[in-house]
């Protein structure tokens, strides 16, 4: 198969993606919470704005290049943290990792991967850390103490899963972290033998073992060796701006807060010494019935002024996705599922292929908006002021 992989857009490599998947792991990555409203509306958000072309600008020479908290990177996007991609496809995280590498692009571990941050970091460009709190905001800090040490230059505090979301399907299928065999998950897995044995396969044939949260402070990893239960939850519901402060001043590189739709939280951010947020309802995961993070972009930038870089991510499909994000006045791209459908369909070379047809999409796009680079691209792309949004 070619560089291709027969896929010329993210839907084609979703389709892939979900014929390789069981379901139950490929409704752990395609599917939202509850009713599934705010990841419908992400969509609707994003289709509803419109743009007005500009034409014989010279767009021979296009630079897509831009500057992402602090430092120069190929593309204005960056592969954002997904959890337990281990179940997408064995060791995902390298593969998502080194796919990024190549791209020059960042590339964000997330608190949730089944592999040690470490082992990640030594695969990858640049590279970000998510986090997660645990119960014990000591045994948190010990993680994110490593995170430092490895070489994370900057730290993403997730904020919009004050507590569990409600994903009735998890349930339903018995898939988790680790996994757990059940009568339904066990037809779902044989039906898809290519999966068996290309990922849970391969697991237990090299490490004899299900992959498991990797990144947990170091006196729950011991309890869990000599016996003690897996799956230790995080636990951030008495998460405040106090605790947030606290992080602050312990790590050294950039911090940005994740899950920011609300133009009051951009003000406590920017007061509390944060360097960036990250507009997102967590790809309609977190909070069902929110608001679409595209939507709530404006109001955030507003409030942010020049005091913080203001990211965006939840439903980007397209390059014409990320071109909408920047122009509203974004600095980058976070991209989540789009990366994941590669993933599942082709490994390393999938979310190579997923990072290049954003790519070229978006060249694309800006060809007809006649932005020769991303600076370009204002919300004049929406045309004369009474269609702006
Ligand atoms: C399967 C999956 C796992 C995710 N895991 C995490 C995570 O561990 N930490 C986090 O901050 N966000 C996580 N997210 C949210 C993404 O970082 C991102 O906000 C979201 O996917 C953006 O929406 P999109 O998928 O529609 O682009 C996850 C998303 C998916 C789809």
């Amino acid at each position: 198969m070619s560089a291709s992989l027969g896929c010329w857009n993210i839907a084609d490599l979703s389709y892939k993606a979900r014929a390789r998947l069981p379901r139950g792991v490929w409704e752990y990555l395609e599917r939202g919470v509850e009713d599934e409203t705010g990841m419908d509306r992400n969509r609707s958000a994003l289709d509803a704005l419109t743009f007005v072309p500009r034409v014989a600008r010279n767009v021979e020479r296009i630079d897509l290049s831009a500057k992402l908290l602090g430092e120069r990177s190929a593309l204005p996007f960056a592969i954002g943290p997904t959890g337990a991609s281990g179940m997408i496809h064995y060791n995902g995280d390298i593969a998502l990792a080194r796919a990024a590498r190549s791209a020059d692009i960042p590339f964000t571990i997330s608190s949730a991967s089944t592999l040690d941050l470490e082992q990640i970091v030594a695969e990858a460009g640049r590279v970000w850390f998510q986090l997660y709190l645990w119960e014990n905001r000591e045994l948190s800090f010990e993680v994110v103490r490593r995170a430092q040490d490895a070489g994370c230059d900057t730290l993403f505090v997730t904020l919009d899963l004050p507590v569990p979301p409600n994903r009735e399907y998890l349930m339903r299928n018995g898939f988790g972290i680790p996994f757990k065999p059940n009568r339904q998950n066990v037809v779902d897995v044989l039906t898809h033998p290519r999966w068996l044995c290309g990922v849970i396969g391969q697991y237990l044939l090299r490490e004899g073992k299900f992959p498991q949260q990797a990144n947990l402070p170091r006196e729950l990893r011991q309890s869990i060796s000599k016996g003690g239960k897996p799956g230790a939850q995080f636990k951030q519901d008495n998460l405040d701006w106090v605790g947030l402060a606290e992080l602050r001043a312990m790590w050294r590189g950039k911090m940005v807060l994740k899950g920011i739709l609300h133009p009051g939280d951009a003000l406590l951010a920017a007061d509390r010494g944060m360097d960036g947020v990250i507009v997102s309802n967590h790809g309609g995961r977190a909070l069902d019935h929110s608001v679409a993070a595209i939507d709530a972009l404006p109001a955030v930038l507003d409030a942010a002024g020049d005091r913080l870089e203001v990211w965006f991510d939840s439903g980007v499909r397209r390059g014409s996705d990320v071109a909408k994000a920047l122009a509203l006045g974004a600095q980058g791209v976070l991209i989540g599922r789009a990366t994941l459908y590669g993933l599942a369909a082709g490994g390393e070379a999938g979310v190579a292929r997923a990072i290049a047809l954003l790519s070229q999409e978006l060249r694309r796009t800006m060809a007809y908006l006649g932005a020769n680079s991303v600076a370009d691209l204002d919300r004049s792309v929406f045309g004369p002021a009474h269609l702006l949004p």
